[in-house]
């Protein structure tokens, strides 16, 4: 008789069960460590009547670039509208957010996924600090507006897959309620035919661009 057949069958049993006992930790384990570094994926927000929320954490979003005081031509190649901006002296910045799994998703594929949002945030130049200490340059003084861009194929009432907001601010210069769909010619456009990859002006963005 082998030493083999001589164990009890309660012995194997209670094996089993401590296998069993083990492999489940193992896997519940392994299912609680995959989800910990995951953080909440970033989509757009509607309103019951469509429009679309202002996201709250935008500020913690990768930061791609600020440009300043771009004023678009108004006699565009390719027959997109123009857009009228009032560009007053000293200028504005224009600082440009993204959510951060489409910058992820941009680094590693060069491809803009659903849900992509970007946000453009429009401050004013200021000259002059409130203590009077800057004697040059200019800084992002007033916040005078608040634009996204969303790529959502789904988004309510449809069409094409980018869509273009521009916020009201509130007293506080704080981007308030929701914000309507734009329509196409006044941005979509544009954007289409001359912005440098799917829509997104990446040619002014260097976070984007070169990729460094
Ligand atoms: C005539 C061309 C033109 C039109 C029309 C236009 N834009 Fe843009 N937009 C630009 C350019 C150029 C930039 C990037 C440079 C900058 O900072 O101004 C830009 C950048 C943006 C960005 C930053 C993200 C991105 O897509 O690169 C948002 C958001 C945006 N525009 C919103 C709007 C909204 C809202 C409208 C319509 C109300 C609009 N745009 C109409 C030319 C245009």
């Amino acid at each position: 008789m082998s030493h083999f057949k001589s164990v009890s069958p309660l012995v194997w049993i209670r094996f089993t069960f401590v296998l069993l006992a083990l492999t489940g930790f193992g896997w519940m384990a392994s299912a609680i460590s995959d989800d910990a570094p995951k953080e909440s994926p970033h989509k757009p927000q509607y309103s019951s009547d469509g429009e679309l929320l202002v996201p709250k954490d935008y500020r913690s979003w990768i930061y791609v670039g600020t440009n300043l005081s771009t004023v678009y031509k108004k006699d565009l190649p390719g027959g997109a509208v123009s857009r009228e901006i009032e560009e007053t002296q000293p200028g504005s910045f224009h600082q440009i957010y993204i959510n951060p799994e489409a910058y992820r998703t941009y680094l590693e594929t060069q491809k803009f996924p659903e849900s992509t949002m970007l946000i453009m945030e429009v401050y004013s130049a200021g000259t002059k600090d409130p203590k009077g200490f800057l004697s040059a340059g200019k800084f992002e003084e007033k916040r005078v507006g608040f634009e996204m861009a969303v790529k959502d194929s789904r988004r309510p009432g449809g069409g094409v897959p980018w869509a273009y907001y521009d916020f009201k601010l509130d007293a506080k210069l704080r981007p308030s309620g929701t914000a309507k769909a734009k329509p196409d010619g006044k941005c979509y456009d544009c954007h289409l035919k001359h912005a440098g990859d799917d829509n997104v002006w990446v040619q002014f963005y260097p976070v984007l661009r070169d990729r460094d």
